[in-house]
């Protein structure tokens, strides 16, 4: 299993429009923490003083004092370095607030495992020169870092294949499906094998050759419209039947 490499928090400490019109003037400042290893080690502090999408001013904890990138910037960030207050306390985010955070967020998050759902499904049914194609569903796992197998009577299947990446939905969760497209033999086992940090042993699902229930639904209407049709048919042909009986038995 594999971390998030990066885990970037970023954080509007001010954001303001100096007008209520849609195009206003937007002073902001976002401080980023950026690490990639387990230990913190090579935590970087940012902290950017943003003008419209412009930073005008950098803090970078690795660099170690402010950086100007306009003029005013530069004035401005001269006058900061000068304040050892300043420099001190923001020298010091980097422990206090970036690893203080990081260390929370990789017990409550980032350490956490959350095994996968699986499910198998007929994307396609085989017909005429076609292939089958199934799908074998894997969602809502974290973190991401997962096998998805495809067996053919617990045989492990390579051909064929083809599968999405590992999506994350956006909620920490990721999800991925992967596709086997194949032609159905009797007899033949098809299963899916789908293995993850959250789980002691991989999951397996063997596919139901059994028609999937929206094909059983659709052959239910079908045969009761045919029913309904030949009643209908029946029906009309007794009345015709006595009808036309009827004026027999009356002489015109
Ligand atoms: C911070 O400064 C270091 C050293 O100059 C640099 O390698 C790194 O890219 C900077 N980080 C950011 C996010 O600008």
């Amino acid at each position: 299993m594999s971390l998030p490499k990066v885990l970037c928090f970023h954080l509007i400490l001010m954001l303001s429009a100096f007008t209520g019109a849609a195009n206003g003037y937007y002073y902001s400042r976002w401080t980023k923490c950026i690490h990639s290893s387990r230990d913190l080690s090579d935590m970087v502090y940012i902290d950017n003083y943003i003008f419209n999408k412009d930073v005008h001013i950098q803090f970078n904890s690795t660099v170690g004092e402010y950086v100007g990138y306009t003029a005013h910037g530069v004035y401005n960030a001269e006058l900061y370095n000068k304040d050892p207050n300043q420099l001190q306390q923001e020298r010091a985010q980097v422990e206090t607030y970036c690893k203080y955070n990081a260390k929370n967020r990789q017990s409550a998050i980032a350490d956490k495992t959350v095994a996968p759902k699986v499910k198998l499904s007929s994307v396609k049914q085989a017909g005429g020169r076609h292939p089958a194609v199934l799908m074998c569903s894997a969602y809502r796992f974290y973190p991401h870092g997962i096998q998805v197998t495809w067996m053919k009577d617990d045989k492990p299947v390579k051909s064929d294949v083809t599968s999405t990446e590992e999506m994350p939905n956006g909620d920490w969760y990721y999800q991925i499906h992967s596709h086997l497209e194949y032609t159905p033999k009797s007899g033949e086992k098809i299963s899916c094998m789908v293995d993850h940090a959250g789980l002691t042993k991989p999951i397996i699902v063997d596919w139901d050759p059994s028609l999937p229930e929206s094909e059983r639904n659709k052959i239910a209407i079908g045969a009761s419209g045919l029913v309904l049709g030949i009643i209908i048919t029946a029906a009309g042909l007794i009345y015709y039947k006595k009808k036309s009986s009827g004026r027999i038995l009356v002489p015109t």
